[in-house]
């Protein structure tokens, strides 16, 4: 990022914006959370979410990216003053946690697409058929089981930060902008035909209902927990609280309209989301899972290879789907490891092939543990959702709202026009709701992920280290 290049085309940086948020957050991440906050309670409070501090909270990065024209720590600093460094430092490891567990995650994609051209699913599953029954659990959870962990899971770790340490150190990014604009299309039309399909199963309406229909006494009862899960997701989702638009929107021209690209960028990435709901559900019901947050995890390959095993011509399907997410990971892991490296090159004036290879390389050992057990996805995942991103956000929110307002409702009219009390209204809702939203969601998240951290549960930390005999 030494010298200023702006994007390639017209539609570069939004092409380069919607790969970095279109990913695992949308088809692998947003179904089991929405499971796991019980369907359309979940779904109304994250919807919610996404309008009200999400987009408010997007216009933020991009008028940080676009008038400083530096890297998310060069623009805190120059901002905020040498004291920002740290919370730059932050938004790096930050980075650095999610591309680790991403990159096993996307691995699996990569796992399930070859499975694909290897024999149909049906007769994959028909293999876990007996442990399946022994254990009372669907094939394609035992699938997932023996698929998600040990040898196979760390060799597709492997290839996965290969590609993409490849990818950032090259420096390709015309080749990404091309696979954005073919993924992109792609994922809808697959998603849409599943929609279509998952329609004429004989529960999906009970499946719908759970997705759709929210219970508002359920809201009420467990906003503790809805909250935070709720806000980890948008920000995930949307790659905010960690630079990744910041650097993005540095590469910008005064001329790009931010509000309505921000309104682009949000709209496919929660229609993405919200297809990929309208798939999973009725999936599940009417493969008898009743508890859709049980899936964990599992949950969008289990409901997924249970469906490529039922409709004709499942394998081809299940090699465009597992394949399509696999290149949507990879955008996005492209825009987390170039964030961690474009750093590097500007503060340290590394080589760019060495400071990927190197910021890779770690983040890729950080991985390994998670292919060993699936605590350590949690571990980092509820860490990276649960606090560090609503972080993030937060000390954007204060840096702008309050500590260097002047420039930002100046620099949001450029490409827009006056906005006269609209601006106002913006500056004015990321200062005080907004902020005292987001501080709200930390308390939590924190609280949270120190119930995780010291839980007996042996889906938690404590409860783990014992279960193995650690303790
Ligand atoms: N938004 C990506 C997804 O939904 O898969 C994940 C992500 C990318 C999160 C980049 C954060 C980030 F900075």
């Amino acid at each position: 990022m030494a010298e200023r290049e702006t994007w390639a085309t017209r539609t570069g940086f939004i092409l380069a914006a919607v790969g970095s948020a279109v990913g695992l957050g949308n088809i692998w991440r947003f179904p089991f959370v929405t499971g796991e906050g019980g369907g359309a309670a979940f779904l109304l409070v994250y919807l919610l979410f996404i309008l009200v501090v999400g987009f408010p909270a997007i216009l933020v990065e991009f008028v940080v990216g676009r008038h400083t024209e530096r890297n998310p720590v060069g623009a805190l600093i120059e901002l905020g003053g040498g004291a920002w460094k740290f919370i730059g430092a932050i938004f790096i490891m930050t980075g650095f946690a999610i591309l680790s567990y991403y990159s096993v995650v996307a691995g699996w994609f990569i796992r399930y697409f070859v499975e694909g051209f290897r024999d149909s699913y049906a007769s994959q599953l028909a293999g876990y058929e007996d442990i399946a029954a022994e254990a009372g659990e669907p094939s394609a959870a035992i699938m997932f089981g023996e698929l998600s962990t040990g040898l196979d899971a760390f060799f597709f770790h492997t290839l996965f930060m290969a590609l993409t340490i490849g990818i950032v150190a090259l420096g390709i990014r015309r080749g990404i902008e091309l696979a954005v604009k073919v993924m992109v299309p792609a994922i809808i039309l697959l998603l849409v035909g599943m929609a279509v399909w998952a329609f004429t199963l004989p529960e999906s309406g009970a499946g719908y209902s759970y997705y759709l229909s929210p219970d508002f006494a359920v809201i009420a009862d467990n906003w503790v927990e809805l909250l935070p899960a709720a806000a980890g997701q948008a920000f995930f989702t949307l790659s905010l609280g960690m630079g990744v638009m910041i650097t993005y929107a540095s590469y910008l021209g005064e001329d790009r309209n931010l509000s309505k690209d921000g309104a682009t960028i949000i709209g496919f990435d929660t229609g993405i989301a919200f297809l990929t709901g309208l798939v999973v559900f009725p999936i599940f019901f009417s493969a008898g899972i009743q508890e859709p947050g049980d899936g964990g995890a599992g949950a969008i390959f289990v409901s997924m290879t249970e469906a490529f095993a039922t409709v004709p011509g499942g394998h081809i399907l299940g090699v465009l789907f597992f394949g399509t997410v696999a290149i949507a990971a990879l955008s996005s892991a492209i825009s987390l490891l170039e964030v961690v490296t474009a750093y590097v090159i500007d503060e340290k004036g590394v080589e760019r092939w060495k400071a990927a290879l190197g910021m890779g390389g770690v983040i890729y050992l950080l991985g390994v543990p998670v292919t060993y057990d699936l605590i350590f996805l949690d571990m980092l995942d509820g860490l990276v959702e649960g606090i560090l991103l609503v972080f993030g956000a937060t000390m954007l929110m204060i840096l702008v709202g309050w500590i260097a307002p002047k420039f930002a409702v100046q620099e949001l009219e450029k490409g827009i026009g006056d906005l006269g009390g609209l601006g106002t209204a913006w500056i004015w809702a990321v200062r005080v709701p907004l902020l005292l939203v987001l501080v709200v969601t930390l308390v939590l998240g924190v609280l949270g992920y120190y119930e995780f951290l010291t839980g007996t549960d042996p889906d938690q930390l404590y409860g783990w280290l014992q279960d193995q005999g650690y303790l």
